[in-house]
């Protein structure tokens, strides 16, 4: 949510800072701003409503500087305008400010500068960092990362910063607390970002600040610090994806390349993990041994948006491999009921973007009580996965479509591994074990399968998408498949969609049942089949149209078309059901023309409450 990138050296900042912000324009998109301090150190700012590209083509000719930040805003404080646009800066045009986050005491704080003289031009948050920042250089000569030091001090709430000073263009300021902020280290200059996305173009090298920290960045390195000027020492460390994985591929979005990455990505989430002499999975990163988790009597899965419905799958797949009860719940749900924590039940926190903020929230509400917590996390060192005692990481790879696709698929097989090794702990016999192993290796061949029918899924989306309304369907293991194809459907191609167990539409939705209406069926060849195809019946005895996805076509009476996927174990089918749903989804949001990549209104990572 929100993106910002920051250059000094000896070139053009401006070229950095729109490339960089292009690509981290995912984590939000309504505007988009630039400020540079040329050698003299006039600070030029640009901004505006937009996209990127809108900001690219306002910029004056002549709007070149080596030092110099950017942002691309997701709007929380204020609406989008060019006025709340970011940088933001003083009175004087001496202070510019890049954030991320949200300041608390804003309201309060902005009191007090107006009364001390400022004059506030716009609605948001963020500001009231650059008047306070100003304030506190005074008219003198005091160093910027001081006074950055100073402000950050009154203030209360989430940020990731950047700061420069137009009396000190040798220098940028940057802070992070709740708020990522990257720095990359090049050959005499210096990048900063929230995301190693905009980095990896230029440099591998790259240092993650830590809650609390600030550094002050010149063009041949930097000095990272506490909010007490205690000097901290950071090692850099190399980014491990290649360029590529930030590149749309060929492909015409980043969210088809994602779809068609699963097979790749579900065998790096398994590389390592699968014990066949025992039947079992390897975590090591779980930081309990057999002894602990036996003990454990429940199981609590936590996440927002799709992670929230790859843990109801999750939830499924270790109450049936390991017979304990879990369940799945909105972390934004959860935080704010007063959650009884227990001490026999394991936490189990979700998030592809390790910074979903109402997820780490809850995160520390259970830390707080006493609870333990594992997360299932795609970002390494994400705020969520440090926060969290232990867990398992996807490695799916970069995910910069808003959409989830891979990490969701792969948060899933991160959960039957776990229910695997639950499992074999508590009475999934050996057999059982060796069952669910080799149904898991067969999965990516499986999932190519399915992407191999692209272009009908293509044509079948075409044929759906211009109703005004879908209803998805499934039955117990299906119906978190429902949800999650529901939920892809709405945030991409902005057509309502509604998520219903199957067994449930007698029971009121089947009054809304008509040709207007269709249904996407989910209809695994499993113990509960005939129920389903039942349920059909009762659909076309309404004149509605359905839509199977299916392991056998249904007869033709029942169903007007079906979607074929490969048969898996019961426990794993849904992970498949689901892939055929992304295409769907994909294919009738480019039916209708959306933004596929940004969906309106939405973000990738929602690190505000
Ligand atoms: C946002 C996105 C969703 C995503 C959710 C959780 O709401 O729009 O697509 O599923 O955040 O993100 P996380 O990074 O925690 O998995």
């Amino acid at each position: 949510m929100c993106g910002i990138v920051a250059y000094i050296g000896p070139k053009d900042a401006t070229t950095f800072l729109l490339e960089g912000l292009q690509r981290l324009e995912y984590r939000g998109y309504d505007s988009a701003g630039v400020a540079v301090l040329g050698k003299s150190g006039a600070l030029k700012v640009c901004k505006t409503k937009g996209r990127v590209a809108d900001l690219a083509a306002a910029l004056p000719a002549r709007f070149k500087g080596t030092t110099g930040i950017g942002h691309t805003r997701w709007a929380t404080h204020g609406e989008p305008s060019d006025a709340n646009a970011h940088p933001h800066t003083d009175n004087a045009e001496r202070i510019a400010v890049v954030h991320n986050g949200i300041i608390e005491n804003a309201d309060e704080l902005r009191a007090k500068l107006t009364a001390e003289g400022a004059v506030f031009r716009s609605e948001t948050d963020t500001e009231v960092l650059a008047h306070l920042v100003a304030a506190h250089l005074g008219d003198g000569e005091g160093q910027l990362e001081d006074a950055v030091r100073a402000a950050l001090k009154l203030v209360v709430g989430t940020y990731g910063i950047a700061v420069v000073d137009s009396a000190q263009p040798d220098r940028i300021v940057v802070a992070r607390n709740g708020s990522p902020i990257v720095l990359g280290l090049g050959e005499k200059e210096m990048f900063a970002a929230s995301d190693v996305a905009a980095l990896v173009r230029y440099t591998r090298q790259v240092v993650h600040l830590e809650d609390g920290e600030l550094a002050v960045v010149r063009a041949d390195g930097f000095r990272t610090f506490t909010e007490d000027a205690r000097t901290v020492t950071r090692q850099p460390s190399t980014v491990d994806w290649e360029v590529g994985s930030y590149d749309t591929g060929g492909y015409e979005h980043y969210l088809l390349k994602e779809i068609h990455e699963q097979p790749a990505a579900v065998e790096r989430t398994l590389s390592g993990r699968l014990d066949e002499r025992f039947a079992t999975a390897h975590l090591g990163g779980l930081n309990l041994d057999a002894r602990e988790l036996r003990e454990i009597r429940r199981v609590k899965i936590l996440g927002c948006g799709s992670a929230y419905y790859a843990g109801e799958m999750g939830a499924q797949l270790i109450e049936e491999l390991a017979r304990i009860p879990a369940h799945s719940e909105p972390a934004s749900e959860f935080r704010y009921r007063n959650p009884v924590i227990e001490a026999d039940t394991l936490y189990v926190a979700v998030s592809q973007s390790g910074e979903t903020y109402d997820t780490l929230a809850a995160v520390q509400e259970i830390k707080r009580k006493g609870g333990r917590v594992l997360g299932v996390v795609n970002t390494v060192g994400s705020a969520i996965a440090r926060e969290c005692d232990g867990g398992i990481y996807l490695h799916a790879g970069p995910e910069i479509s808003v959409a989830s696709t891979k990490a969701f698929t792969s948060t899933v097989i991160a959960f039957a591994l776990l229910a695997l090794h639950f499992g074999r702990i508590h009475d999934l016999s050996p057999a059982d074990g060796r069952r669910i192993v080799s149904a898991l290796k067969a999965l990516p061949g499986h999932i190519r399968q399915i992407l191999e029918q692209d272009e009908e899924i293509a044509e079948l989306a075409a044929k759906y998408a211009d109703n005004a309304g879908m209803m998805f369907i499934g039955r117990v293991r299906g119906y978190p498949v429902a949800r999650e194809g529901a939920q892809k459907l709405k945030e991409i191609s902005y057509v309502h969609a509604e998520a219903y167990p199957a067994s449930e539409l007698k029971h009121g939705p089947l009054a809304l049942i008509s040709p207007e209406l269709p249904t996407v069926a989910l209809v695994p060849d499993d113990e509960l089949l005939d129920k389903n195809l039942t349920t059909l019946g009762e659909i076309k005895a309404r004149s509605g149209r359905v839509l199977a996805v299916a392991h056998r076509a249904p007869e033709a009476k029942l169903a007007d078309h079906c979607i074929l996927v490969p048969k898996s174990e019961p426990e794993l089918d849904p992970l498949l059901l689901n892939i055929p749903l992304q295409l769907l989804a994909y294919h009738a949001a480019v039916a209708l023309g959306r933004d596929v990549d940004k969906p309106r209104n939405l973000a990738k990572s929602v690190t505000v409450e």
